[in-house]
């Protein structure tokens, strides 16, 4: 692992480089240019432009990681998967990549992306739009432990932990996914991310994959599965994570027994092109470009606005069409006359959802996901 004063040094290198956003694009291990939320552990954003390809590339994919990362040696590495089971099993990596692998395409979103748009401001990374990624992962359902494992009648939760440790006042990261997920034939394993395999920073060598739910429940470097009647009572789980029963007025405080566990994702969708505040040209076609997510469903339609959600209009979408995984869609707009415009992209899910104007509010500041908008100056 670095060292923290290699890190500094890095971000020494890096502060020379501050783009218009206050914001420093640094260079991280196996990472192009990334917004840097934080640098120790790395938080780091993806840039909006680079949410422009169905599969995000391994080196552009954000990165939300609440302790330091650890160093997993791969010989000495184990999954264990014990409590409720008749069979408790403790695997080596190659155990795992001798059983069934499978290829699930799925987007990980974090949960707080978004957050910086929330009023009144929420505590927590300020995530733009680029907390999201979409990527080909492959790896052993968990399906196949649990049969392996010989889960019993009386379990209802997988308990997950990685390899990396709780500091100081910082809590283990734990978290519990309920067995009507985890018997789900796209929760895997995962042994590799877009054809190679995961990165370190992104769990190496295994994570979970929970299709289409938060990324809190993605859990990183995983190195025990434990099977129990109960869920975790630890921080990341039973406190963290949380969004209101009902929608509380902005600002207002909740009360715990009022908070339940998120799970799966809103509808939303974001422009990756062009940038908020570009300018373009009277009469020059601008294709507009984006990304649009429905959690665990498909999503079924994009609509545009140019005039500031006054008409909409369908985009294109592209032809991947899975559930878990994001489309991306495009917009020929010929720019009419001179002025700002404000650009609006609203997205439909399988499951009628739809974006709405305002989102609610919450303490948390999750799962943001209202109608995108951003303005252009449309120059004669
Ligand atoms: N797993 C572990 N072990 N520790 C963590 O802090 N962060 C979670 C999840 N898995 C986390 C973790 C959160 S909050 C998110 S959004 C995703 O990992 C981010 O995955 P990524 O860094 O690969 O993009």
């Amino acid at each position: 692992m670095f060292s923290r004063r290699k890190w500094m040094k890095v971000l020494g290198a890096g502060m020379s480089a501050l783009d218009g956003w206050g914001q420093a694009p640094l260079r991280f291990p196996g990472k192009r240019s990334m917004l840097v939320q934080n640098d120790f552990p790395e938080d780091l954003e993806t840039p909006a432009e680079y949410l422009n390809t169905w599969i995000t590339p391994n080196d552009a994919f954000f990165v939300r990681q609440h302790l330091p990362r650890p160093k997993v040696d791969a010989a000495s590495w184990r999954l264990k998967v014990g409590g409720m089971a008749s069979n408790p099993l403790t695997l080596t990596l190659d155990d795992l990549k001798r059983m069934p692998q499978v290829k699930v395409p799925a987007t990980l979103e974090c949960a707080g992306n978004g957050r910086a748009n929330y009023r009144p401001k929420v505590p927590g990374l300020q995530w733009s739009k680029g907390a999201m990624g979409n990527a080909e992962w492959r790896g052993v359902r968990v399906a196949d432990l649990l049969k392996r494992a010989g889960a019993g009648a009386g379990v209802q939760y997988g308990n997950f932990n990685g390899a990396d440790q709780g500091v100081a006042k910082t809590p283990d990261f734990i978290r519990s996914i309920p067995m009507r997920k985890l018997t789900h034939e796209a929760t895997i394993v995962a042994l590799e991310m877009n054809g190679a395999p995961l990165p370190e920073i992104h769990g190496f060598p295994a994570r979970l994959i929970v299709p289409g739910w938060d990324g809190a429940n993605w859990v990183k470097w995983v190195t025990e599965m434990e099977l129990s009647a109960e869920p975790s009572k630890g921080f990341f789980f039973a406190t963290g994570y949380r969004y209101p029963k009902y929608s509380p007025a902005p600002g207002s405080a909740v009360k715990p027994e009022d908070m339940e566990v998120l799970e799966g994702m809103a509808v939303t969708s974001y422009f990756a092109h062009p940038a908020h505040g570009a300018t373009a040209k009277k009469g020059i076609p601008l294709r507009l470009q984006g990304v649009a997510y429905g959690g665990e469903n498909r999503v079924s339609r994009v609509e545009i606005s140019t005039d500031g959600g006054a008409k909409w209009l369908d985009a294109k979408l592209s032809p991947q069409n899975y559930p878990f995984a994001w489309r991306l869609f495009t917009f020929d707009w010929i720019p009419p006359e001179r002025g700002y415009h404000v650009l609006c992209s609203r997205a439909t899910d399988s499951a009628g959802r739809i974006q709405p104007v305002e989102c609610p509010w919450n303490p948390g500041g999750y799962m943001y996901n209202a109608i995108e908008r951003l303005g252009v100056m449309v120059e004669a």
